[in-house]
């Protein structure tokens, strides 16, 4: 049997400091220049020459003002702020690439979904297919002030919110517009059938919405779904709507149950359990050697900032580490931030110190350092162990440690058969799931909002979306 090959995702956000904090203050590091359209040009010609699946762009509205109930420190370090946003970026890189996906992290909470949904299928338009939505409702209440609000809705209310707001999308990017709605026949002047374009009528408890959707349908309709919050509530809404789920593992056997947890709520909403593509955040650093890769490691151990690691985990979880001594037991409170993040809280002492380890290169992710045949073996037994389908992998040094990966991890995960020699044809969700259909599964919730004419004749065969 043909090997499962690892998905893999560049990890990176359109800022300075994304997860492995202070490293841009390495002298070879240029993430100071996130500013600039070649850094994103260049980095995504550099990914699809690594043949990676997508370039997964996290994103922020508000800022991290938990620790010591302050910006300074955030500000100083560039955690994560400034950030601009990051979907004006893709139209640039899909311009110098043709296969790289883009996972767009945007945060439903503030914006109207029939604002967003045209910006989706712009994009998707731009892109030709190659674009995925990571749904987020946030998790900061800096970001409520700023549009207005008291605090951010409450942490379960949020994905109730969400719940409709998905419910919109579909009505939006798979009811509105028929499949046959558009001839483009000049002769007769006719662009679109008006009797093939339906008027959206929305009436819920969070949106009311009457009105066409603006554009015409996209290579894929509703872009790959990407979903990364794994609590109870976000489980279940992972399990209705997301194609791809983004955790954060920290060993392989809690990794290994929460795999087998989204593919059960895959199955207890109906559909398939692998139907679901699970990624794992993970940070890498290798060298020819292993001896030069914990040389490297220990250099940018030299560089990085665990305070600043710290700082951005007290908005993760909405503690302030910084009130507590070093070695003072960190009490358990129920988070309105991101639960999945305080979970571990229940059962570990953690303590400042402790977290100040865990962070020593900025961030918590698992880290692996060694040889490209030694890094290989751990992405390999990760997937083999957890059930994982694939990786995102963070940067430190940036674009230094995509290019380590590409050069020197890539040939090597090929030379074993874990990883595609050439891109498959067609649309990101056609890439992904190797099924030869551009848009939604059949048993995806969101296919129910199609036009009767348009189901199940759901697919598009694989290659029509190439470029010519
Ligand atoms: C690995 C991971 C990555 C995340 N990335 C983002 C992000 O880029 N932007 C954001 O606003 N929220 C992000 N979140 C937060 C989630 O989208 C979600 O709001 C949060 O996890 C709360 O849900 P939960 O309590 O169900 O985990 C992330 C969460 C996880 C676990």
């Amino acid at each position: 049997m043909a090997k499962k090959k690892i998905l893999l995702n560049a990890f990176n956000m359109n800022c300075v400091g994304h997860i492995n904090h202070g490293l841009w203050t390495h002298p070879r590091d240029t993430s100071s220049r996130y500013k600039t359209l070649e850094y994103w040009t260049e980095l995504a010609q550099l990914l699809e020459r690594g043949l990676f699946d997508g370039l997964f762009i996290a994103d922020i509205v508000g800022v991290y003002d938990v620790y010591q109930q302050s910006v300074d420190v955030p500000l100083k370090e560039s955690i994560q702020l400034p950030v601009n946003d990051p979907l004006l970026l893709v139209s640039a890189m899909a311009a110098v690439t043709r296969h790289l996906g883009f996972g767009l992290t945007a945060n439903l909470t503030y914006e109207p979904p029939y604002l967003f949904a045209r910006r989706l299928s712009t994009l998707d338009h731009l892109s030709r297919g190659r674009v995925g939505w990571n749904i987020v409702t946030g998790y900061l209440d800096s970001a409520a002030k700023a549009v207005g609000l008291e605090q951010q809705p409450e942490h379960d209310r949020r994905y109730d919110q969400a719940d409709e707001y998905l419910e919109v999308l579909y009505k939006l990017l798979e009811g509105s517009w028929e499949n046959g709605a558009v001839v483009n026949d000049r002769e007769q002047r006719i662009y679109a059938q008006p009797d093939k374009v339906h008027k959206v009528e929305h009436l819920g408890e969070f949106y009311k919405v009457e009105g066409y959707h603006l554009c015409e349908p996209s290579p894929q309709r509703t872009p790959v779904l990407f979903q990364a919050g794994s609590s109870e509530r976000g489980l279940g809404f992972a399990g209705n709507h997301a194609e791809c789920v983004f955790i954060s593992g920290q060993n392989k056997a809690a990794t290994r149950a929460q795999v087998d947890k989204v593919r059960a709520a895959a199955v207890a909403a109906g559909r398939d359990g692998q139907a679901i593509k699970v990624f794992m955040g993970i940070t890498v650093i290798v060298a020819r050697s292993e001896a030069q890769a914990h040389a490297k490691h220990a250099e940018y151990l030299r560089y990085a900032s665990a305070e600043a690691g710290v700082a951005h985990f007290s908005s993760s979880t909405g503690i302030d580490f910084a009130a507590y001594e070093l070695d003072e037991p960190i009490q358990y409170v129920k988070s309105n931030a991101i639960q999945s993040a305080t979970k571990n809280l229940q059962n570990n002492d953690w303590t400042r110190r402790k977290l100040l380890d865990q962070h020593a290169l900025g961030g918590r992710y698992v880290t692996l350092v060694g040889s490209p045949s030694q890094v290989a073996d751990e992405l390999e037994s990760w997937i083999a162990e957890t059930g994982l389908d694939g990786f995102n992998l963070t940067r430190t040094v940036t674009p230094e440690s995509y290019v380590d990966f590409i050069d020197l991890v890539i040939p090597e995960l090929q030379k074993r058969g874990s990883y595609k020699t050439a891109y498959e044809p067609g649309s990101l969700r056609e890439k992904l799931f190797s099924d030869g259909n551009a848009h939604l599964p059949a048993d995806h919730p969101g296919a129910s909002y199609r036009q009767p004419a348009d189901r199940p004749a759901t697919s598009i065969p694989t290659g029509a979306l190439e470029h010519a």
